[in-house]
């Protein structure tokens, strides 16, 4: 309980004009994710995907906040398949069932808006279609949960627990992170725990839930590139993220799609 207050003191509390950068940012996020969407086909390279989410966030005056982050090369992560995060954009194309996430993160105004979201290149397997729902009801489950009184751990919880009745894993090694003015800042929002454990919400925190769920075991290793995050049984990993601000009753989603687009949604 100590710990707990202690580190719920560092969580940076925001005010009303903070809220609207973060409202400006999260859109601006949400609607570059909106525009990918039609550009995902087999066939085209992650880099092809990639340089149209940084043409699309330099063009409305925002900075993408990957590239030269700690030494990442480009202005979005897109992770395919096995890979939990952090896919490097490359040369690889697209294959028909290909799912992938792509993270995009603007810096507007000094506001970091930090989103992801998966795609299919065509058709989905019944599996992937599962693993997409399942992942995407979880990262719901959990930002039902935030209000002020309530606490990290509820909203680990209550994502923990819905992957988990549905037989897939929840990965330990990355986690959720407060955000603002700093891309990653405390608390680690992690996406698994017990009701009632760690630092409690009040209104003005900040911070993103994105659950990365895997079909099979929840371990992880990074390859030689420094970043690329693969399951270590190469099952299949899906990861959807929204960056929240709690309220007096609730949250606010800042990171929603204007064209309704955050569901899995599959091609006929
Ligand atoms: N956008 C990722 C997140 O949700 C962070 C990517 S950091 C990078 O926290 F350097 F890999 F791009
Ligand atoms: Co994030
Ligand atoms: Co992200």
């Amino acid at each position: 309980m100590e710990q707990a207050a202690g580190e719920a003191r560092r969580i940076p509390l925001h005010g009303p004009d903070d809220f609207e950068g973060m409202r400006r940012a999260g859109r601006l996020a949400a609607e570059c994710l909106d525009m990918i969407g039609p550009h995902v086909q087999p066939g085209i390279t992650t880099d092809a995907l990639d340089k149209l989410c940084h043409d699309f966030m330099v063009e409305r005056g925002a900075t993408p906040a990957t590239l030269g982050y700690r030494g990442y090369p480009k202005s979005s992560c897109i992770s395919i398949n096995h890979v939990v995060c952090h896919g490097i954009p490359g040369d690889r194309r697209l294959a028909e069932g290909d799912v992938l996430n792509i993270d995009v993160t603007p810096i507007l105004d000094g506001w970091h808006g930090d989103t992801s979201r998966m795609y299919v290149a065509g058709t989905p397997s019944t599996k992937a279609r599962l693993l997409l729902e399942v992942t995407y009801e979880s990262l719901m489950r959990g930002i039902a949960v935030v209000k002020p009184g309530a606490t990290l751990g509820d909203i680990g919880h209550a994502i923990q627990s819905f992957v988990e009745k549905n037989r897939f894993s929840v990965v330990r090694d990355f986690c959720g992170h407060g955000i603002g003015r700093t891309f990653h800042a405390p608390p680690n929002v992690l996406h698994f725990g017990r009701r009632g454990e760690g630092p409690v919400l009040k209104e003005g925190m900040f911070f993103t839930i994105e659950p990365m769920v895997n079909a099979g075991r929840p371990e992880v290793k990074v390859l030689d590139d420094g970043w690329t995050a693969v399951t270590r049984d190469r099952s299949m990993s899906a990861q959807y993220e929204h960056m929240v601000g709690v309220t007096a009753t609730g949250c606010e989603i800042f990171t929603l799609s204007p064209a309704g687009l955050d569901k899995p949604s599959f091609a006929a």
